[in-house]
């Protein structure tokens, strides 16, 4: 691109693809239709290296390079700096994502609050609340220093001035797509102002050892708003998730530069703000009914943190021919499978059934792990056979019904004593992996026929 020109470039709404003319299919992601038309001023772009002073800048050797004794932050929230691999790093750009009202904004704006408790400058910059919104939201949450400033602003010249100026130690850019510059003609929130925008922050954190967290929105396909680029470009990608009509909220890593991804940290939305919940199995499991057939507990693994989870399975006569299956909290091909397996290897007549399999707490499961729980309910409800209450069950279920060794069984066994389970079914192949527990039985099972002779 020529410098210092006008050119109108044509941008994919999906995945950031740039072209000189408009496509009607997009050759990076070959989706239809998405290409937009912006205006770019050339010299905006390619300042985004992230790199401080370009005089200072000399190759280091790694042993020259001293951490500061402190390069991360507590947020005072053990459930986030979980998920951050251990509080926030300095210099760091950390990109939020999630549905409208999920509770991003009170998420940092709590963080806020904790951090300028511990006497850290912040600023928390809005472009979509009035400071006045922004102090009804505060008074819920509770008391705030002075260490806190706010700033209601969208032009992207004025914020950097700022940031530059006052030199915080933690930013909320509340949101990206609210922000523009001057210089690019497009609307905010386009693909080329998200993009300039993030790389302005991008210089910011680097250059002011600044820990700066952007909130993104997510369009219906479930990404941040605007082209992929901007995932690339950050460090750290959370995204905060929820059933908007539970309580409870999972803030999961996508991308952590600093950490691992697995971790998931559990909030509970409350008249006061987020409350950590720092023991999620015991609230994923209120409420589970005492003698019911069709219900188990699972432990499933989040991150290195096992959850105890309830399943719940209805199998009914079917009135159709074609019987109804659905799934709620779990891969509808998965149980289509699993029901296949115990039609197959177990001969039961699940043909002309309905089943219905639901993961209580709303929450989404995925690990093959929670296999043969999802296979017991199933069966427990066909059979109308209560499932002993102080049991749980783990093992993944292969196409020949085996059950197959999971990870982390020790982990696993332990929550289950922690909530008062005294009975593990567990996969025998991770038997010799388990050390005893006092007061909880342990029993191997090397199929599902085993697993079912059980009930
Ligand atoms: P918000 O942080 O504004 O969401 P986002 O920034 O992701 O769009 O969250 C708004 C929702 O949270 C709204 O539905 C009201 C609810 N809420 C509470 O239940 N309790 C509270 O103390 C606060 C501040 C919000
Ligand atoms: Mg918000």
């Amino acid at each position: 691109m020529a410098k210092g020109k006008n050119t109108t470039v044509f941008f994919c709404q999906n995945c950031g693809h740039e072209s000189p003319k408009w496509l009607g299919q997009c050759p990076g992601c070959r989706q239809w239709n998405t290409f937009v038309e912006e205006k770019v001023t050339a010299g905006s772009q390619g300042k985004s290296n992230g790199g401080a002073d370009r005089e200072k800048n000399k190759p280091a050797a790694l042993s020259e390079i001293s951490l500061e004794e402190e390069d991360r932050i507590s947020t005072h929230m053990q459930e986030l700096d979980r998920v951050l691999g251990g509080g926030l790093v300095r210099g760091s750009l950390t990109l939020v994502g999630g549905d409208p009202g999920i509770g991003k904004s009170t998420l940092l704006l709590q963080v806020c609050r904790n951090l300028s408790e511990d006497k850290r400058q912040v600023l928390y910059v809005s472009g979509e609340e009035s400071l006045k919104q922004i102090k009804i939201r505060a008074n819920r949450i509770g008391e705030f220093g002075a260490c806190l400033k706010l700033l209601c602003e969208t032009s992207l010249e004025t914020i950097e001035e700022t940031i530059r100026h006052t030199k915080p130690d933690v930013v909320v850019i509340d949101s990206i797509q609210t922000m523009y510059h001057e210089s690019i003609s497009s609307a905010p929130g386009s693909v080329s102002q998200v993009r300039e925008a993030t790389s302005v922050f991008l210089q910011l954190a680097k250059g002011l050892n600044t820990a700066i967290f952007i909130v993104g929105h997510v369009t219906k396909e479930g990404t941040v708003a605007g082209p992929r680029v901007l995932e690339h470009m950050v460090d750290t990608v959370l995204y905060f998730e929820g059933d908007r009509y539970a309580a409870y909220r999972i803030l999961r890593g996508v991308k952590n530069r600093f950490g691992s991804t697995n971790e998931i940290g559990v909030f509970e939305m409350a008249s006061s703000g987020l409350k950590e919940v720092f023991n999620p199995s015991e609230f994923m499991l209120s409420g589970k009914p005492e003698e019911a057939s069709g219900s188990v507990v699972v432990c499933s693994l989040e991150g290195t943190r096992p959850m105890l989870i309830e399943i719940q399975a209805l199998v009914c006569h079917s009135n159709f021919g074609i019987p109804r299956r659905q799934t709620i909290g779990t891969d509808f091909n998965r149980v289509n499978l699993l029901i296949a397996v115990l039609e197959k290897r177990l001969g039961l007549s699940l043909g002309n059934c309905d089943a219905y399999v639901n993961i209580a707490g709303g929450i989404r499961i995925q690990e093959p792990a929670t296999d043969l729980g999802i296979a017991m309910a199933i069966v427990s409800s066909f059979k109308n056979k209560v499932i002993d209450s102080k049991m749980i069950v783990v093992g993944e279920v292969g196409l020949s019904g085996e059950v197959r060794g999971v990870s982390m069984v020790q982990a696993r066994v332990q929550e289950a004593k922690k909530l008062g389970f005294t009975l593990c079914v567990i996969p025998s192949v991770c038997m010799d992996s388990v050390k005893e527990i006092k007061g909880i039985r342990i029993i191997g099972v090397k199929n599902v026929r085993e697993a079912i002779d059980l009930l």
